[in-house]
């Protein structure tokens, strides 16, 4: 099918918006592809968001880098993806969340993620594998506390967080912030919705301190768990 057509069917806002969004690919040279598990007016995409169309795509000049294209909805709240373009990048800088390869007004595109929802992968889980993601998603949310970078909807893990080969992604940066340091606070709230018990005292300690030790004590609390 035609890339407008396409665009028109499942980003809404009108030919407009699709003739925008259409050029910004031309522009980057970037092709999407059809395919995923969510339809939308019988067009199969990767996710689909309050704000956004996430699409497989691929650089024009090879067909075997996987990439995600998030596209701006016609009907988006927000003006523009460029800041979450921003906040992914420095992400990045401490290795959290898919490599980001690009970002326009309308797009960011990044490493495409072959994983599925953590809420999905933890019914099925061995204890030992969710040793390591709990782990590993702690250790990442401690890294964005320390440069400052709040992800701010991370409580809900289920919507912001894939399991790819056994290890967690951090996605989805758009209502992040800089300046508080609450990462480590809003993964366990997000662990407790998973079924763990929190750690109260040491949250307590660590909101003040800020430290490696109170992280620790956190972390060992949710590991006794599994
Ligand atoms: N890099 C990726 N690789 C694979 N799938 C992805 C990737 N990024 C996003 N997705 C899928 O697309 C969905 C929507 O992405 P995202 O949460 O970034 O969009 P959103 O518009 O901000 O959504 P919401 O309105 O729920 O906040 C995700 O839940 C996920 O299933
Ligand atoms: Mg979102």
């Amino acid at each position: 099918m035609d890339v407008v057509k396409i665009l028109l069917l499942t980003l809404g806002g009108g030919l407009e918006h699709a003739l925008n969004v259409y050029r910004q690919l031309k522009d980057l040279q970037l092709e999407i592809v059809e395919g995923g598990n969510v339809l939308i007016n019988g067009i199969s995409v990767v996710g689909k968001g309050t704000n956004s169309v996430v699409f497989k795509c691929r650089p024009e000049i090879t067909k075997n880098v996987e990439l995600a294209c998030k596209l701006r909805r016609g009907d988006s709240t927000r003006s523009s993806f460029a800041p979450e373009g921003q906040f992914l990048h420095l992400a990045n800088t401490v290795g959290v969340g898919p490599e980001v390869y690009a970002y326009y007004k309308d797009i960011v595109i990044y490493r495409y993620i072959d994983g599925i929802h953590i809420d999905t992968w933890w019914r099925e889980a061995s204890p030992e594998k969710k040793r390591i993601v709990v782990e590993e998603l702690m250790s990442q949310a401690y890294k964005l506390d320390k440069i400052g970078l709040s992800h701010n909807e991370l409580s809900r893990l289920e919507k912001h967080v894939l399991i790819e080969r056994d290890l967690p992604v951090i996605i989805d940066f758009e209502s992040a912030t800089l300046g508080s340091r609450n990462n480590v606070t809003q993964v366990s709230n997000g662990l407790m919705r998973l079924g763990l018990k929190p750690p109260a005292e040491s949250l307590r300690t660590y909101k003040r301190c800020l430290c490696i030790d109170a992280f620790k004590e956190i972390l060992r609390f949710f590991l006794d768990q599994l």
